[in-house]
């Protein structure tokens, strides 16, 4: 068994996914709007340098019932085109708020499903992004796709407009697990997508979840062959998150029979165990990708970066600012989220003011924290040089800031999940599963937390 399974009973605990520090459950509805117009205004002083941009699109034309994205279920394309309109006035507050000497080096597109747009609309935002800010040389330009309203000219106005990576929504390709959970069909054939955006050398990620009614680990396995046979540059094997105290549609799927965290653990296995032994290499938690991949080069000269986004490597993150309904920002000294609500979104742009609905702003050692946090989630490994010398402090210090328990560590150790070296920490092959749990041990927030996290697996 790849997975040890008392490791998984003992493990399978809800904790933070830390795809920020703090988890966005912390960031406070209380904050001061000036304070948080200065947020912006110091991170042009602040490394990075890059600016990624993140957009939200947030509509959808059917309601997957596992979802657990930012969503608004519309057929009305006039109040898409309105949402545009607002879009395109809050990249126009960032341009006056960011200083002019600094390049886009990626700008991601998410959702809800930014495909649903109309191309004339995603050309005119990108043609506003072209006109007012500079880009390094070979930006990532990305988007999430539903595969419904994907067409060969659709796809030849993406490429056009310099999209070169493209992450796919597969799921599964079993249609009965697809109608189980409510789930548009793919209009062309997912092959002939992935074939058709290699010929224009874009880059193409696929999606699946795991764990919803319908999957077996054997079914699960046979979607991950043909995964294979479709040769994606990357992949994400994403756990379902049942989360239905924040997300009450997901009930629906309680009607039908959800595999355990057991069953979860084995159609997992019978992916991994494909992908890496065909042509893909394991990246953090979720992530596969292909041996010659950027993310892999990153990874193995542990220069792997996280954000909201997903995997991204030092050289083309830059510091996030997200537009759109409930986009988080990911500055570098703290964060801040857009209001969920479109109508208020629409009332504070029209006003001429971000649309900021709740606010963190980091002290040091929640800077330190989210660092260590980063790097066992990312690159599976910590040098207390590396963070010693980087923020100055001493191991001693590290320790009470992290309120990380000793014993706790050598616990790890002991079960196999990571090395501990005189100045260093590595996470094993076994530990790799159990990333969530490790990275936990360091958060001194979660210790008293009575907030609510999915499980770990
Ligand atoms: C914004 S969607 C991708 C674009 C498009 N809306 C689609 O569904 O194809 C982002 C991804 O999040 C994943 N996802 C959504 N809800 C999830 C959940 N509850 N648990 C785990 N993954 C989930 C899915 O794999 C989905 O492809
Ligand atoms: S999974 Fe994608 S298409 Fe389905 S509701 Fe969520 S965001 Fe929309």
């Amino acid at each position: 068994m790849l997975i040890n399974k008392q490791l998984l009973e003992k493990y399978n605990i809800p904790v933070p996914r830390y795809t920020s520090y703090p988890p966005a459950n912390y960031f406070n509805e209380e904050f001061d709007y000036r304070q948080a117009v200065n947020l912006i205004e110091k991170s042009n002083d602040e490394e990075p340098q890059n600016i990624s941009f993140y957009l939200h699109i947030p509509f959808c034309s059917q309601l997957c019932y596992y979802c657990g994205c930012n969503t608004h279920i519309t057929k009305d394309r006039n109040s898409i085109l309105s949402y545009v309109e607002i879009l395109k006035k809050e990249i126009l507050l960032y341009k006056n708020s960011l200083s002019k000497d600094r390049k886009i080096s990626q700008i991601h597109w998410g959702g809800g499903t930014p495909d649903y747009l109309d191309i004339k609309s995603i050309k005119e935002i990108m043609h506003i992004f072209r006109d007012h800010f500079n880009f390094i040389e070979d930006a990532e330009i990305a988007m999430e796709c539903h595969p419904a309203h994907l067409s060969f000219d659709y796809l030849e106005e993406l490429v056009n407009l310099g999209f070169n990576r493209l992450s796919i929504g597969i799921q599964d390709f079993d249609k009965t697990v697809l109608n189980y959970v409510n789930r548009a069909l793919p209009n062309l054939p997912v092959e002939e997508i992935v074939h058709f955006l290699h010929k224009k050398n874009v880059s193409v990620n696929l999606d699946f979840v795991y764990g919803l009614p319908g999957q077996t680990p054997e079914s699960f396995r046979q979607t991950i062959e043909k995964a294979i046979t479709v040769s994606p540059d990357r992949l994400a094997l994403f756990s379902y998150a049942h989360v239905p105290w924040v997300k009450p549609h997901q009930k629906l799927l309680e009607q039908f029979h959800l595999p355990n965290a057991e069953y979860k653990t084995a159609m997992f296995e019978a992916a991994y165990n494909l992908l890496t032994e065909s042509a893909y290499v394991s990246i953090g938690l979720d992530h596969f990708a292909k041996p010659n991949d950027e993310l892999n080069s990153a990874l193995n000269n542990k220069s792997l970066s996280r954000n909201f986004q997903g995997y991204c490597t030092r050289e083309t993150t830059g510091q996030v600012y997200a537009m759109g309904v409930s986009g988080i920002s990911q500055l570098s000294s703290g964060y801040l989220q857009n209001t969920k609500d479109i109508n208020s979104y629409r009332e504070h742009i029209e006003k001429g003011i971000f649309p900021f609905e709740k606010a963190y702003f980091l002290n040091e050692n929640e800077t330190l924290i989210g660092k260590i946090i980063t790097e066992i989630m990312a690159n599976r490994f910590i040098s207390f040089d590396v963070i010693e010398k980087k923020f100055n402090i001493s191991y001693e210090e590290i320790l009470k800031i992290t309120g990380l328990d000793i014993n706790t560590l050598k616990e790890f150790e002991k079960e196999g999940l990571l090395e501990i070296s005189e100045r260093e920490i590595s996470i094993t092959h076994q530990g790799m599963f159990f990333l969530r749990n490790i990275a936990s041990s360091f958060d001194p927030l979660l210790k008293n937390s009575k907030k609510q996290f999915s499980k770990s697996l």
